[in-house]
C-alpha cells in the first residue's frame, strides 16, 4: 500500500513539473505559430518590432497588462499589424504566439 501511495505522489509531482516547463503543448503550439507568422519581424526588429528574447526591448511594454499586449497583437498597434498580418489566425492562436514570445523574453516570470 505504501508503495502505491508513493507512486501516485510521484506521478502528481511529475505532472506539476511538466505543466511548468516551456515544452508544454501550449508552448509548442505557440512556438509553431510564432515561427510561421511572427518571427519575420520579431526576430530582427522590422519597423521597430520588439525582439523576442531581448528583455530591454519589452521593458516599457511589459509594464502593461499582458491582456493589453495580447489585445494589441490581435487588433494591431501602431506598426504592429493585426494578427501579424495573418488574418486566418484565430484570436486564441495569436494569444498562444504572444504568450510564447513573452515566455521566451521573460523566462523568470511565473506563467499560468
Ligand atoms: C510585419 C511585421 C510584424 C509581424 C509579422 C508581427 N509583428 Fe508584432 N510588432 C511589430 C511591430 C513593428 C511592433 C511595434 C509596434 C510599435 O510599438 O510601434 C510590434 C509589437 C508587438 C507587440 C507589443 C505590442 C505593445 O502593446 O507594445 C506584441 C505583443 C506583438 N507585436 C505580437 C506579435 C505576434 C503574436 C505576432 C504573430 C502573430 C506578431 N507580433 C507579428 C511588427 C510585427
Amino acid at each position: 500500500m505504501k508503495v502505491l501511495i508513493s507512486h501516485i505522489t510521484l506521478a502528481t509531482l511529475l505532472l506539476a513539473i511538466s505543466s511548468f516547463a516551456t515544452a508544454s503543448p501550449r508552448m509548442e503550439e505557440g512556438k509553431a505559430i510564432y515561427e510561421e507568422t511572427c518571427s519575420n519581424c520579431h526576430e530582427t526588429g522590422v519597423d521597430g518590432a520588439p525582439i523576442t528574447g531581448k528583455a530591454e526591448d519589452w521593458e516599457h511594454r511589459s509594464g502593461l497588462w499582458e491582456a493589453v499586449l495580447f489585445e494589441h497583437a490581435n487588433e494591431g498597434y501602431l506598426k504592429m499589424p493585426a494578427k501579424g498580418g495573418e488574418k486566418s489566425l484565430t484570436e486564441n492562436e495569436v494569444d498562444l504566439a504572444a504568450d510564447y514570445m513573452l515566455t521566451i523574453t521573460h523566462p523568470d516570470l511565473p506563467r499560468d
